[in-house]
């Protein structure tokens, strides 16, 4: 039987072979990520045992590590969950996963990414805040391509995007912010680095949780209204960039320091 290019595009198998190709093409720009970041571990000297020492170094920080397991916790329940496929209770499941990665591309991401940023406006570390800047934009679309699952999911399946399933969301945003406030306190135990406070992490964590609050059309958690850290935009590359061509970022120097 010959199908026509409209059914083609519109029915549940082009949708499927669609979500197959983005998976595929994330999984290969996450090998990229990883090739990047040992490239920036060689460049400082490390050798194959010293990159291994750093990329398992997490692993002396409990509060690292539980914020790993958080977003595999969510994965595993979506897989083994106990309701029969395509109920409320495994889509519901399965929109939680979606709801946790999102969350991971979005508000771990840059995070993680604002203390080296943080770094190159001061003049340190600046090629490596390059190179984050690259995988930044590759996790914004990450993050874009997880929102894109979940509104269909909501917009598909209305009776799963219920009540009760909006108050589970809120939840799950605030957990990833207690997870990000006990993450902070790990990697910056002396109050903050060069140029670059606990207080301003947390106060970005929560701009973000509200935005994702307000993207999945809920009540935002904490009220934010202005960008914390707006000077982090210089790090955003949302279009392609011609390496000889792009501008040199200004940064601070040392006499105009602060820690807020
Ligand atoms: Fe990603």
């Amino acid at each position: 039987m010959k199908v026509s290019r409209t059914v083609l595009k519109t029915s549940l198998y082009w949708q499927l072979y669609r979500l197959s190709l983005t998976l595929r093409w994330q999984i290969s720009e996450e090998a990229n990520h990883v090739e990047s970041y040992l490239f920036i571990l060689e460049s400082f000297g490390l050798d194959e045992q010293g990159q291994g020492q750093i990329f398992n170094l997490y692993q002396d920080m409990p509060d690292l590590v539980e914020k790993i397991n958080w977003n595999i916790e969510f994965a595993n329940n979506a897989a083994t969950i106990d309701a029969p496929k395509g109920s409320v209770e495994s889509t519901q499941a399965l929109l939680e996963d979606l709801i946790s990665f999102y969350i991971f591309e979005y508000m771990f991401f840059p995070l993680g990414f604002s203390q080296i940023f943080a770094l190159a406006r001061q003049g340190k570390l600046r090629n490596t805040a390059q190179q984050y800047s690259y995988i930044w934009r590759d996790e914004s679309l990450h993050a874009a391509n997880g929102l894109w699952m979940i509104q269909q999911i909501c917009r598909e399946n209305p009776k799963v995007w219920n009540v009760a399933m909006k108050k589970r969301a809120r939840e799950v945003i605030n957990e990833a912010v207690k997870l990000e406030i006990s993450h902070v306190h790990a990697v910056m135990p002396d109050g903050g680095i060069l140029g670059f406070s606990i207080k301003s992490y947390i106060k970005y964590a929560e701009f973000l949780a509200d935005k994702i609050c307000e993207q999945l059309g809920i009540k935002v958690l904490f009220g934010t209204r202005e960008h914390p850290m707006p000077w982090i935009s210089e790090y955003e590359l949302n279009h392609e960039v011609n390496f000889f061509e792009g501008r040199v970022r200004e940064y601070q120097t040392g006499s105009q320091l602060s820690w807020d």
